[in-house]
């Protein structure tokens, strides 16, 4: 018997990827104890499981390992499938004597995981750090299916983005370019588009985390400046720490898009269509 089990973060994609998949969901007891200690229970047996969960917040990484193994004392297979894999972004050393808490925490995940799936990390050599079979869904595409006959451009905010708004142009059939990020000082990044003129264009700012809004926020204050028609925000992951979707609303975007792998008020896209190819 095969079972999707949904951590307590992805309980819309872990509904929607067993709809898709005509598996159900598992019967489990996810709790805290008074002292905020997690407890999980499988309440039923499974040959085969497909955990759904991030490594975001930190809680949930907890979580996420108990609910590895409960599964793995009961079941044979245990795929997982990480929406949001959290502490991406350390995935090397910047200053001496740092951990690297992508790889940490990958291998923490892959001790007791057959495989893993995981949703746009924000580093492609971060499966290495899995130690087991490790694949990468993108789920971008769903995200500019969102904005198919809505925008005329793309903009990635730097050039680590670029990749993902020229892939995000093609399925929409628009043009892209990116803001070229000059620092001034310690505290000053001078951002310019780097080849197109958008006045009176519809424009989508497509980036892979928006964490507290600051990127998109300068993004899009310098389109509205150069007068663009409208400005749209697409993002896969929407951590918003301190306001960020209230901050970028405010900026004068018109539509704040993000996906269902961190579940929010502006998760209007589900991954699920792209993470059921891997399953
Ligand atoms: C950076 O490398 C990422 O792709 C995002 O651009 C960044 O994490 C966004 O952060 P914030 O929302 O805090 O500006």
């Amino acid at each position: 018997m095969k079972r999707v089990v949904a951590g307590s973060s992805s309980q819309r994609l872990a509904n929607e990827l067993s709809h898709k998949l005509g598996v159900k969901t598992a019967d489990i007891t996810i709790k805290r104890f008074p002292d905020g200690e997690c407890y999980v229970k499988l309440n039923e047996a499974c040959d085969h499981v497909i955990i759904v969960g991030n490594t975001y917040p930190d809680e949930s990484i907890i979580e996420l390992l108990l609910l590895q193994d409960a599964a793995r004392r009961k079941a044979k297979t245990v795929e997982m499938v990480i929406p949001y894999f959290g502490y991406g972004r350390q995935d090397k050393i910047f200053q001496d004597g740092e951990a690297i808490s992508a790889e940490k925490i990958a291998r923490l995940v892959a001790q007791d995981a057959d495989r893993v799936v995981i949703v746009n990390p924000h580093k492609e050599h971060i499966l290495h750090f899995f130690t087991k079979d490790a694949q990468l869904c993108d789920g971008m595409p769903a995200l500019a299916r969102h904005f198919k006959n809505i925008v005329d451009d793309v903009i990635a905010p730097d050039k680590g983005a670029l990749s993902m708004a020229q892939k995000a142009s093609e399925i929409i059939g628009c043009s892209y370019d990116y803001f070229e990020k000059t620092r001034i000082s310690g505290s000053e990044v001078k951002m310019e588009i780097k080849h197109m003129g958008i006045e009176g264009r519809r424009v989508l700012i497509i980036d892979d985390i928006i964490s507290t809004g600051g990127t998109m926020v300068k993004a899009i204050e310098i389109l509205r400046e150069q007068h663009a028609k409208e400005v749209y925000a697409g993002c896969i992951h929407g951590l918003f720490a301190k306001g960020a979707a209230g901050k970028i609303m405010k900026s004068g975007c018109t539509e704040l898009v993000v996906t269902d792998t961190i579940e929010t008020a502006y998760s209007t896209v589900s991954v699920a269509e792209e993470v059921v190819k891997f399953l």
